[in-house]
């Protein structure tokens, strides 16, 4: 392993494992490969945009002909594919570009690297392929039931890793994040969007009843555990990386709210998310015999994202405008008119 290739390595996940990585193995030549979509932001990779081993290529993981450019320009041995549309909400207004990016991206990807090759493929998924889990833990061997657009072109691409696995022999392994949390979010994702709409004062849309549970996982927890799998992993298999931090939706709301010492009237319950998954959960047993564990609290990695955004308005300030407020439109202008504090 020597020179990989991060797909949307500008992303909130994929710039964490760029920053950990080009820290942590100055042997290695890290090379990002993103389109800049809405959710891209070079901000989040200005902290090793100077470093020798890091180098920053833009383009979309579908594009055929780039994506083997870049394979060969930078004599690419190793894959860690991020890049996705990865916003539940969007992919139930309008499904497509998630199966052009999770889905057609993911394939071309695994397409190019068994042509030219490579080592070692590395597919970012999530604990949303298993759907809605009523009790219990979801094990990596369980039945995958995703319910939402988004779920489902995810299942679809880390599908297409495994065949290629047993069909080609390709060396693929394939991680399963919780949802996760910390700086440099994109603020369409719960902790990000309340915490600042409420530093503005602004409602916050609170889905249902807000009994929906969620295992939080923070960022820098996430980019080590896809670490650990791409060196670790055994090849053909998939690995829960589970935050361990059960929470339901209400919770958290209320904890954001008292880290900014906001009235708890800012809360709206609006109409739910449609096909809405009350509860994931997974065991993270398999990555802990890796030697990974989550390292952070949920308390204190909340408590330090709060600060973060509250620190850093230079960050999101300049996000929360345009695009962001044609989707905010769409998504809760209606919602908000029907809600109830
Ligand atoms: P994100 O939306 O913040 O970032 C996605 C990145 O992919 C952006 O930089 C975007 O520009 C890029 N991208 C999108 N389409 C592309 C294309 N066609 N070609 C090249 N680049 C493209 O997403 P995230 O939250 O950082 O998630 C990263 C990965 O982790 C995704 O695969 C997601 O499914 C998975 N995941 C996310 C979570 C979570 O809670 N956020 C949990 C588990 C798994
Ligand atoms: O579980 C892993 C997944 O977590 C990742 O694969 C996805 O990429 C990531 O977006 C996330 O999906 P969720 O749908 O769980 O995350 P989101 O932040 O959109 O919502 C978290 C919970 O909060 C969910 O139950 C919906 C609820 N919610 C969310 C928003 C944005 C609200 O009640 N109101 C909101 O406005």
């Amino acid at each position: 392993m020597k020179n990989i290739l991060v797909t949307g390595g500008a992303g909130f996940i994929g710039s964490a494992f760029v920053r950990h990585m080009v820290a942590a193995y100055p042997e290695y030549n890290i090379i990002c490969y993103d389109k800049l979509t809405y959710a891209g932001n070079l901000d989040n990779l200005l902290p090793v945009s100077d470093e020798e081993n890091y180098q920053f290529e833009r383009g979309d993981v579908a594009d055929r002909l780039t994506v083997e450019r870049v394979l060969k320009r930078y004599a690419i041995d190793t894959i860690v594919n991020f890049a996705a549309e990865s916003h539940v909400d969007r992919s139930i207004l309008d499904p497509d570009a998630f199966i052009h990016t999770d889905v057609v991206g993911a394939y071309i990807l695994l397409d190019e690297g068994k042509k030219l090759g490579i080592g070692r493929f590395c597919q970012v998924s999530t604990d949303e392929v298993y759907g809605d889990i009523d009790d219990g833990e979801s094990a990596e061997d369980d039945r995958f039931l995703p319910n939402s657009p988004y779920a489902a072109s995810k299942a679809g691409g880390e599908l297409m890793a495994r065949a290629y696995a047993v069909t080609y022999g390709m060396d693929t392994v394939i991680t399963r994040g919780s949802n996760t949390y910390g700086p440099y979010q994109y603020p369409e994702k719960l902790i990000p969007f309340f915490t600042t709409e409420a530093i503005d004062d602004r409602p916050l849309p609170l889905y249902g009843d807000g009994k929906q549970i969620r295992d939080w996982l923070y960022v820098d927890d996430h980019a080590r555990g896809v670490d650990r799998v791409l060196h670790d992993g055994v090849s053909g298999e998939a690995y829960n990386l589970a935050g361990e931090n059960q929470r339901y939706n209400v919770e958290v709301t209320r904890r954001i709210l008292e880290i900014l010492g906001k009235p708890a009237s800012l809360v709206r319950h609006v109409p739910d998310r449609e096909g809405h998954d009350r509860r994931y959960a997974m065991t993270a047993a398999k990555a802990r015999a890796l030697g990974w564990k989550p390292q952070f609290d949920f308390d204190v990695g909340l408590q330090a994202t709060v600060n973060w955004y509250l620190e850093n308005e230079w960050w999101w300030r300049k996000i929360k405008k345009g695009e962001f407020l044609d989707f905010y439109r769409q998504q809760y202008a209606e919602r908000l008119a029907t809600s109830e504090s």
